[in-house]
């Protein structure tokens, strides 16, 4: 690749380029990339640039970028070979252009979006980066691309679906675009669905019912999982999900696909249902709820409310952070630090319970003051529980402790603080 200075890369861009909107040069990560300049689409202060500029950009997005090449080259680290990426919603390029221009061992990398303006704005992306060599555009649509790569020989080693909304309409593809043993990653930005607030919604896109609970996020993140557990299945595939995270307005999971029937079906038995008491907060997991009575809470003795079918497994493989967290401390990403202290959370919360509590939320119903989250660790550790905090939620705790038992912790904390 031809390094620019910032300089050389306007004169370029002003020179080669002229899109028909306002635009300007920004630099992301290592490459500079020219996207709509955002304050000239914001005419009143609900807009959301984003959305409103002729090709989406969205700035705050940089850190689900800097993730995406982490969690890539870990993959391609793994894997020990060159690979192949697609991207099949690219908007401006500058997901793809990074990948390229980032990480070690990326042969090729199909970008491609279905509006024409973002289509020719990655394009001049890809010559600005000087990476024609190996990045494609297309102008095609996401499903119709992918399907032509559904082949053996055409399939890709890592998926990112970075969508408006959700992914759910590009999953079936993009699983068969995949290679044995490739990386899917997706994006979703539905959490009114997933969260729990358009219920309906939900079941009809993901297959599983949401929950408002208090760690409805990382059910969104098992929503999603199941979901593409259960279309990997049809073509007997089986997932493993390596990282996810909630972050701002999104949830993202990146899961690897083994082929396999055997494989796909030792997966399925990771599909089950969440429990949960909306009165003592007291939650449990059912890989069957027709084998046990679940209306009652076994703590408070309430009627109890589900979410699912979902996926129960892991949603954090230890080792994958752990290379995510090594290859975070190559890079100097704006982002890192924040990356850095990602990582160690989700380092921990690999193998931790499922589901947390938030403390705000007991501390609420108890009438009490919110004690701090070090002091509840300390004391369920001393108690003889596992204990961990999570990326979740700053005020989160996982534990195996009973949810009356945290009822309890908080009021011997508060008391003694
Ligand atoms: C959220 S934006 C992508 C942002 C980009 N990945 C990034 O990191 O900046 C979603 C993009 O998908 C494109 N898109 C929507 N439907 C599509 C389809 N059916 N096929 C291909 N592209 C599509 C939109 O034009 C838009 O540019
Ligand atoms: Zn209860």
């Amino acid at each position: 690749m031809s390094k620019k200075t910032p300089e050389q890369a306007t004169k370029m861009a002003e020179e080669e380029f002229t899109a028909d909107f306002p635009s300007e040069i920004v630099k992301e990560g290592k490459v500079h990339v020219v996207v709509p300049k955002l304050k000239a689409f914001v005419k009143q202060p609900s807009d959301y640039a984003p959305s409103k500029a002729p090709v989406f950009y969205n700035p705050v997005m940089e850190l689900n970028r800097d993730i995406a090449v982490l969690a890539f080259q870990a993959h391609q680290r793994i894997a020990n070979k060159d690979i192949t990426i697609c991207e099949p919603l690219t908007s401006s390029g500058i997901r793809g252009v990074r990948f390229a221009a980032e990480i070690h061992g990326v042969k090729k990398v199909l970008i491609s979006d279905i509006n024409e303006r973002a289509f020719k704005l990655a394009k001049h992306n890809v010559h600005l980066n000087g990476l024609q060599e190996r990045v494609t555009v297309k102008h095609k649509d996401a499903n119709c691309l992918l399907s032509c790569h559904g082949a053996p020989h055409k399939r890709f080693d890592i998926l990112d679906l970075d969508p408006f909304g959700s992914p759910v309409p590009y999953l079936d593809s993009a699983i068969r675009a995949l290679r044995n043993n490739g990386l899917l990653a997706a994006t979703a930005t539905d959490l009114a669905p997933l969260c729990g607030v358009h219920a309906k919604a939900c079941a009809r896109k993901y297959g599983g019912k949401p929950l408002r609970t208090e760690y409805c996020h990382e059910l969104a993140v098992r929503l999603l999982a199941g979901c593409v557990t259960t279309l990997a299945a049809k073509h007997d595939i089986g997932i493993r999900v390596v990282f996810n995270h909630s972050t701002a307005h999104y949830i993202r999971v990146y899961a690897q696909i083994a082929y396999g029937a055997k494989k796909a079906d030792e997966n399925i038995k990771n599909l089950g249902y969440i429990l949960h008491c909306f009165n003592c907060f007291h939650r449990e997991t059912a890989k069957n709820p027709f084998a046990k009575r679940i209306e009652k809470c076994p703590e408070c003795g309430s009627k109890m409310d589900y979410a699912g079918p979902l996926w129960l497994g892991r949603i954090f493989d230890k080792q994958f952070c752990e290379s995510m967290a090594k290859e975070n401390t190559r890079v100097a990403f704006r982002n890192s630090g924040k990356i850095a202290k990602l990582l160690t959370l989700a380092k921990d919360e690999a193998e931790a319970p499922t589901t947390y509590y938030v403390l705000d939320k007991i501390s609420a119903k108890l009438a009490l003051p919110v004690p701090s989250v070090d002091a509840v660790l300390q004391n369920l550790r001393d108690s003889g529980f596992q204990a961990f905090p999570t990326h979740f939620n700053s005020r989160g705790v996982r534990t195996d402790a009973p949810a009356l038992t945290m009822q309890e912790l908080l009021r011997k904390v508060t008391a003694a603080a």
